[in-house]
């Protein structure tokens, strides 16, 4: 394959929120993974110290919380203050002590130095809920909820910058689901509140790339919003665990841009796509393991519901098919920087995380290891480059007796414009075939790093 980069057409600056990360209250992503109160591992505030390491190595830009589906039942109020109320999770039927809520994320994303990111209840919850959400974080003191953040100890409003209205309300799965006629008129309703509230934060709503649905959301409160969401999971295990193989992932890792692609063009169409980002703020190739929780049918014991969801700490699960189709992911972000400002690696700990946390320390899973490589090295600036003569290998494509070719190599060049140094990513998909990639239109010593495995 011929590679030849233009280092003269610097097309656009990618902003770093493509790194970012997703936490829910599900399962042990808070709870017994970035927090654990009581452990040898926790600092004063209860924080894994491993975790928080690791996560400030790979450089953690924004983090999305506290959902996902649980925040569709989700009542901020019940997690603030000296006097949590334990509630009933709804979504995910488990108790959550609320020992973790605003205050402690807000303390988390400090010690992490990251953007916090809020998604709101707009399944159950009230668009007046939502907007003293804003007031409890961004309001200096005014009013009830600002002094009652005063009154919990935190002078200092938060400065919450990121809010999303909502999370897939499309969904049948989703509590308090909408169609999108309700929905376009709830999310202009609680544009309105947020911004009378705080007029600096940047909205998103929860959209995914159905044309009726966006048309409508866009067309009512587009002129209210500063991004739209969009999420992604290619390998769907939610109900059965049987993980996509090597070959059928590469099949997968072909398609990361397909979606993304239909949004970019409806934005185009409707004129909003300099006014308005998209937001990729759930993404894995693995979905997550839960049994019959998203199904009309509830599991009725713990066996069928419950105990299952440890099926996603099995480490061997996230072999080099994830590391290299997370790398092809990250690729297609940097390809359409322009249109996409932000995606949210779901999650960032346990469940399909790139990190796993058990009590006596952590495992970097493969794809900790391509945010390494892409957060650290990777440049500010996507440049202008094309691929020519690539080889491609045929892959079967999961659930269906098709196969379908993909590119052996998926390659994107960035500057650092700062330092002029060039860094070039380069895929190789093949499960054990070298590619020969002669890169041209670049000079000067050149050092290589490769995230490779014995095996696939
Ligand atoms: O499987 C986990 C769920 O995936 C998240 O809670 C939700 O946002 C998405 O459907």
């Amino acid at each position: 394959m011929r590679l030849k980069i233009d280092a003269q057409r610097k097309l656009f600056k990618r902003d770093i929120m493509i790194y970012g990360h997703f936490l829910e209250h599900f399962h042990r992503q808070i709870y017994g993974g970035v927090f654990e109160p009581g452990s040898p591992l926790s600092d004063d505030d209860g924080f894994r110290v491993d975790v928080m390491d690791a996560l400030k190595k790979i450089r953690v830009p924004v983090i999305r919380w506290p959902g996902g589906c649980f925040v569709s039942s989700y009542h901020w109020k019940k997690a603030v203050g000296a006097n949590r109320v334990a509630s009933f999770d709804k979504s995910w039927r488990v108790e959550d002590d609320n020992s973790f809520g605003t205050d402690e994320f807000i303390k988390l994303c400090g010690k992490l130095g990251c953007e916090p990111y809020i998604c709101l209840n707009a399944g159950t919850g009230s668009i007046e809920e939502m907007s003293d959400w804003v007031e409890y974080c961004n309001l200096d003191h005014e009013g009830e909820f600002a002094k009652w953040r005063i009154a919990n100890g935190h002078r200092k409003p938060y400065e919450v910058k990121y809010w999303s209205i909502g999370n897939e309300n499309y969904g049948a799965w989703e509590l308090g689901a909408k169609d999108s006629d309700t929905w376009s008129r709830l999310v202009e309703e609680s544009a309105k509140l947020i911004t009378h509230v705080d007029p600096n934060v940047e909205l998103t709503a929860a959209a995914l790339d159905d044309i009726d649905w966006n048309v409508k959301l866009l067309t009512r409160a587009g002129e209210r919003l500063k991004w739209i969401s969009i999420h992604g999971y290619w390998d769907g295990l939610w109900n059965v665990d049987e993980p996509a193989d090597y070959m059928q992932v590469m099949a997968m890792s072909g398609h990361t841009g397909d979606a993304l692609g239909r949004v970019r063009g409806l934005l185009k169409a409707m004129n909003l796509d300099k006014s308005v980002k998209i937001a990729y703020d759930e993404w894995n190739l693995r979905g997550w393991h839960h049994p019959a929780a998203h199904t009309v049918e509830q599991g009725k014991t713990p066996e069928e519901y419950l105990y299952p969801r440890d099926r996603n700490d099995i480490n061997s699960t996230y072999t080099m098919a994830d590391a290299v189709f997370t790398a092809c992911f990250l690729n297609t972000m940097l390809r359409n920087a322009d249109v996409v400002g932000m995606a949210n690696f779901a999650p960032a700990v346990n469940t399909r995380g790139a990190i796993y946390v058990y009590p006596e320390g952590i495992v970097k899973r493969t794809t900790y290891h391509v945010f390494d490589m892409f957060a650290n090295m990777m440049g500010d600036t996507v440049l202008d480059s094309w691929a020519s003569n690539g080889e491609s290998m045929i892959c079967p494509v999961k659930g269906s007796d098709r196969f379908e070719a993909t590119d052996c190599v998926d390659a994107v060049a960035t500057l650092d414009i700062d330092s002029g140094k060039i860094c070039v990513s380069l895929i190789n998909r093949h499960p054990e075939k070298e590619q020969q990639v002669i890169v041209t239109g670049v000079s000067g010593k050149c050092r290589s790093y490769t995230l490779c495995g014995n095996s696939p």
